[in-house]
């Protein structure tokens, strides 16, 4: 499959992004692991990144740009992709159509994860991440905690709250959201590829995206 999954954070795209990559091979390419890992290993993307993050504002499009494009020429990209993050801004959605056309892909669907903000600021405040970089299951301390000494049910490695959980910082991402990532909605629906889902259960809404793709 290869599909966007657009949503404020806290939306589940990180979620329903790692459920449907069961299915049919396609990988997760989430914009801010990559950028996460990156400070995480003081690269110079990461010491590029770091100021924007922790404040909560986004990274600069030409950078993100040069990653994606790094990214889509990785093997593991030929079975499909499920981008969670990118693209968040107006430039990035038309460097992203430049680029598939380029590569000759075509997109499935851009999904849009419709939750209430009230939801949202829950969740945000009770999630828990886990620390290698190769796994980062996401955790829920109310829906889906990790082991009782706060260590990831699937590799064992520490769970921990990200740096950009702060309320300032949250207040800060919802506000961003808005302003740069949420006019995309009409973007991709005057590209016909728009598919909002306004479910808040995860299961529900991997169903509805294979249905929508085929995949069932
Ligand atoms: P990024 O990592 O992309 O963060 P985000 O968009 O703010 O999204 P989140 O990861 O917070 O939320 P999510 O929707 O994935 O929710 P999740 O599944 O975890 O970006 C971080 C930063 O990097 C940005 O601020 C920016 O600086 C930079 N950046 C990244 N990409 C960029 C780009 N393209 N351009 C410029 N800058 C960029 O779910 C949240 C919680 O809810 C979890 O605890 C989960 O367990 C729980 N949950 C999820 N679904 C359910 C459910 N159905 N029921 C109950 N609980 C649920």
């Amino acid at each position: 499959m290869r599909i966007i999954l657009l949503g404020a954070p806290g939306a589940g795209k990180g979620t329903v992004a790692k459920a449907l990559m069961a299915y049919d091979g396609s990988v997760q390419i989430s914009t801010g692991d990559i950028l996460r890992n990156a400070v995480k290993n003081k690269t110079e993307l990461g010491k590029k990144a770091q100021g924007y993050m922790g404040r909560g504002e986004l990274v600069p499009d030409d950078l993100i740009m040069e990653i994606m494009e790094s990214r889509f020429g990785e093997p593991d990209c030929e079975q499909g992709f499920i981008l969670d993050g990118f693209p968040r801004t107006i430039p990035q959605a038309e460097a992203l159509k430049k680029l598939l056309q380029k590569l000759h892909l075509k997109l499935d669907v851009v999904v849009n994860l419709d939750v209430p903000r009230e939801v949202i600021l829950d969740r945000l405040t009770t999630r828990r991440t886990c620390s290698n970089p190769d796994c980062q299951e996401i955790y829920n301390i109310k829906s889906k905690p990790p082991t009782e000494d706060g260590r990831c049910k699937k590799c064992g490695a520490p769970v921990v709250q990200r740096d950009d959980e702060t309320e300032e910082a949250i207040t800060k991402r919802l506000e961003t959201y808005n302003e740069k990532t949420a006019p995309l909605i009409d973007f991709y629906r005057k590209e016909g590829f728009l598919k909002t889902i306004t479910s808040t259960s995860s299961d529900e809404i991997v169903s509805i995206i294979r249905r929508e793709i085929g995949s069932t």
